[in-house]
């Protein structure tokens, strides 16, 4: 197997005016190709310091990284992965497919080459035929979609997404969360994800790492034995439930009570 993400004993502080806040502490993690890894933990225990410093956004205090086998700079400056934020983040002014074009337009891509991915990707998250809308046309859920187009546009191996459907209520995060599992078979991508949602978690990950805060380190690692084809209502098996109380288990033993 080939390590996607290698992450090997990283720490990251952030010094503020008051003190220094250990964000990270001693983080070992290895990422698979074709993995679907979720990051789950209370509020600021670390996990999108964990995914900024993937991609390169945020720098380690110590310790080692590698991103597709180089560093996280190089795979940064090589687009290997596209990142999809908590907010769909669409400009108002600019159309759906406008809004999917603007990165491959900074690249520099020709009209043809960023029609044909415009209409690839719309496709792949269910939007095709919205391309001449504006964002507010569009419902939370099918914003998000949009940019989970414009990430995928990119065409990386690689998709990081930092809570992305956080803000949704749960019968459309329900639906995304089998629109994503689809995807990520389709297109055999390696996916990193944030939540906070236990059966999230447990619904879309080949491995659970659970995480807990000050510092934030790695309570359990939970490698899931689900097979890959989840129905919905694999959330009411016992095998799901055994794997959400194991996460639920972690996430008290990473919690301080003094908090
Ligand atoms: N740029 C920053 N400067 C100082 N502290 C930060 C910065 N970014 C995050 N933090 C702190 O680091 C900790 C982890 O934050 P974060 O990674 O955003 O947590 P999570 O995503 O799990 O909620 C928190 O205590 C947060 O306040
Ligand atoms: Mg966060």
């Amino acid at each position: 197997m080939t390590s996607v993400i290698s992450v090997s004993d990283l720490s990251l502080t952030f010094e503020t005016n008051d003190g220094p806040v250990h964000a990270l502490s001693k983080i070992d993690l290895e990422v698979e190709k074709g993995d679907f890894v979720s990051f789950i933990g209370p509020s600021g225990c670390g996990k999108t310091t964990l995914l900024r410093v993937i991609a390169d956004l945020e720098q380690p205090t110590s310790g080692n990284i590698s991103v597709n086998g180089t560093s996280p700079e190089n795979a940064r400056k090589d687009r290997a992965y596209g990142y999809v934020f908590q907010a769909a983040g669409l400009y108002p002014w600019r159309t759906i497919a406008k809004n999917v074009a603007l990165p491959l337009e900074i690249m520099g891509l020709s009209r043809q080459e960023q029609e044909r991915r415009i209409r690839k990707n719309l496709e792949l998250v269910n939007l095709a035929g919205f391309e001449k809308k504006y964002p507010w046309q569009l419902s939370g859920g099918m914003q998000q979609r949009a940019s989970i187009a414009r990430a995928l546009a990119l065409e990386p191996d690689l998709l990081l997404m930092d809570e992305p459907f956080g803000a949704l209520d749960e019968i459309v995060r329900d639906h995304l969360n089998e629109q994503l599992l689809d995807l990520w078979a389709k297109t055999e991508k390696t996916v990193v994800f944030v939540t906070h949602s236990i059966p999230e978690a447990v619904y879309l990950s080949t491995k659970i790492v659970v995480m807990s805060p000050r510092p934030g380190r790695i309570e359990d690692v939970i490698v899931s034995d689900l097979p890959r084809e989840r129905p919905l209502d694999i959330r009411e098996t016992p095998e799901f439930l055994s794997l959400a109380h194991r996460v639920r288990e972690g996430l008290r033993a990473g919690h301080s009570y003094e908090d």
